[in-house]
């Protein structure tokens, strides 16, 4: 018997930019008819394995499979399984994919995900592994960059706070580098700069314009897109180090004084502080936009992964 070959997304560039382009045509069709997307995928199984804490992922995911007609189970927390009694991710994912057709699962180890799609019967999809990827945030992004800016080329884009360890930031980067005359201003303390391995495998290698800083303000005019994001508590070895960085970036109106009319500010969520609630008012704060996107492109890549028309 021929093994059937099974999709996965583990990385962003797993999917080709015309891949891409179609999953946000269709995460389009589904904004505007999503009745006809309620029956999709009746009778299929979502499995949502979550060993880190969510709200948007976890939820837009199995809100993005009822959507759709079919039925969710999972866990969001290690303690819940039987991780707890020393199972391995191994024989875990062995045994939910014979549970369900498509496992969506977040792990504080980066690489699990990878991991998991050697061992699983379905498709695996990435929700985030540490402080390495978040391919489906990076979908969610893509989807509201079409929708605010309508185009990916001739962005200059201004990510900004923790960009070490910033999973969301380094996915956005890999998919953004595709596209023309993209360029990066990367906003962030020198404790929390883009590692080197991006820097040199994905900007430098593409020959993708960039500029590191530490000030907020300087290059705000100049900017299309303002991505913020938190410094990750999570990932910190040491607490007075999260403390004296954590309220390094914050967003006020003041702040946003020089940037451009059309600015696009977009942030993954969760806030913490970097942004404050004055901005929320402001007709270019895409962020709760951006968190209400990630349910309809989320519903294309389930489609797509398991092959429904
Ligand atoms: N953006 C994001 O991944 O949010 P959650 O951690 O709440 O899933």
């Amino acid at each position: 018997m021929v093994k059937k070959k099974i999709r996965n997304l583990i990385d962003i560039r797993d999917l080709s930019v015309e891949e891409i382009d179609d999953l946000i045509k269709v995460a389009n069709d589904i904004i505007d008819h999503k009745e006809k997307y309620s029956h999709k995928c009746d009778g299929k199984i979502l499995a949502t394995l979550f060993f880190e804490p969510s709200t948007r992922t976890r939820l837009s995911f199995e809100s993005a499979m009822l959507r759709l007609g079919g039925k969710v189970l999972g866990f969001s927390e290690a303690a819940s399984s039987s991780t707890s009694k020393g199972e391995s991710l191994a024989d875990t994912i062995c045994v939910v994919s014979g549970y369900a057709d498509i496992i969506a699962m977040r792990h504080p180890k980066e690489g699990a995900p990878l991991v998991a799609s050697s061992k699983s019967l379905v498709p695996i999809i990435n929700a985030g592994d540490g402080g390495h990827n978040h391919p489906t945030q990076t979908l969610t992004d893509l989807l509201t960059i079409k929708r605010e800016k309508k185009r990916f080329d001739n962005l200059t884009i201004g990510l900004c706070g923790d960009l070490k360890f910033g999973r969301t930031i380094h996915s956005l980067i890999a998919a953004m580098s595709r596209y023309k005359n993209v360029k990066f201003i990367l906003i962030s303390p020198d404790e929390l700069k883009l590692p080197d391995y991006i820097i040199n495998e994905i900007l430098k290698k593409n020959n993708i314009e960039y500029i590191e800083t530490n000030s907020m303000t300087e290059y705000m005019n100049e900017l299309d897109i303002l991505y913020m994001t938190r410094v990750q508590k999570e990932r910190f070895f040491n607490e007075e180090d999260y403390l004296r960085l954590k309220d390094y970036y914050i967003l006020s109106e003041e702040r946003l004084e020089n940037a451009k009319k059309d600015l696009c500010i977009m942030h993954p969520l969760p806030r913490v502080n970097e942004i404050s609630y004055d901005v929320d008012d402001d007709e270019r704060a895409k962020y709760f936009t951006q968190a209400y996107n990630g349910v309809y492109i989320r519903m294309a890549l389930i489609l797509k992964l398991l092959e429904v028309e």
